[in-house]
């Protein structure tokens, strides 16, 4: 089996890379810094295909994602890791733009290589690592997230519709201990090798969706149904 992650070079994406490549899978790994997916390429000691590339360039890295697909001679699982996440209280809009750029933009040029290049092969399974701040209104990060899920749902839809054997997985988890969680109050952080092992699990088993951890579905399921006078209230 051959896998691409893209946001490889740390927190979850990087666990994700160790994993497939202890079960054997042959893997492609993306992200801007190359040092990174170097030293990653020392840990695994066995060869995987490295790309540096920038997704908010969505021309430039569709077209060196392209290119690592055909290297690696196709894929069967592609994991779309990469992502940002601001606190902006001020409405920086450098930070606003960045994650549109990564989180909406060069997300969907990046579901659009590998949804391509599934239907050419007639099988594939596509993994987006969305979030629970989806389910609800907090700010930039959580509306890009909406964008992400709501994709993956519509492309799902898609691929039942004509049958193709083709799944994908929403991966929503709460609080993980990588880079990206930051601020006051995290709580339920899982350690981020217990959440990649969780994602692989939910992968191997073809699920279209998982919250990582299990519990934050009673979370989820708070969210969803909170009215919005609640929400705005404590949230
Ligand atoms: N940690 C949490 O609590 C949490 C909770 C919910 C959802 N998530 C989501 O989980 C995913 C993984 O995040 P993480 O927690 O593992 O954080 P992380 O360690 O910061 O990983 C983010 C990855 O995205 C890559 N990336 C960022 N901008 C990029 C760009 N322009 N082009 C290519 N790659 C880019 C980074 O690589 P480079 O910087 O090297 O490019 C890095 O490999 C993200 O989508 C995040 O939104 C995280």
């Amino acid at each position: 089996m051959k896998a691409i992650i893209i946001g490889a070079s740390s927190g979850m994406g990087r666990e994700l890379a160790k994993i497939l490549a202890r079960e054997g899978y042959e893997i492609g790994v993306v992200a801007r810094r190359q040092e990174l997916l170097a030293s990653l390429q020392k840990e695994i000691h066995s060869p995987i295909f490295l790309k540096q590339a920038d997704i908010s360039c969505p021309e430039e890295s569709m077209a060196l994602v392209g290119a690592l697909i055909q290297e690696m001679g196709g894929v069967d699982l592609a994991i779309l890791s990469s992502g940002v996440g601001f606190l902006n209280p001020d409405f920086d809009w450098n930070k606003d733009k960045e994650t549109i750029e990564v989180n909406v933009l060069g997300f969907c040029a990046m579901a659009n290589v590998f949804m391509k290049h599934f239907l050419s092969q007639g099988q594939g399974h596509l993994v987006g690592i969305s979030s629970i701040a989806a389910l609800r209104g907090s700010g930039c990060y959580s509306a890009s997230k909406a964008f992400v899920s709501n994709y993956l749902e519509g492309l799902r839809h898609q691929m039942a519709k004509k049958q193709r054997a083709i799944t994908i997985t929403d991966i929503q988890p709460g609080f993980v201990d990588t880079a990206m969680a930051k601020g006051h109050g995290l709580f339920w952080v899982a350690p981020v090798e217990r959440a990649a092992r969780m994602i692989y699990r939910a992968i191997q088993k073809k699920k279209v969706h998982a919250y990582i951890t299990s519990r934050w579905r009673l979370v989820a399921w708070l969210l969803k149904w909170m009215p919005c006078c609640l929400y705005d209230r404590f949230f």
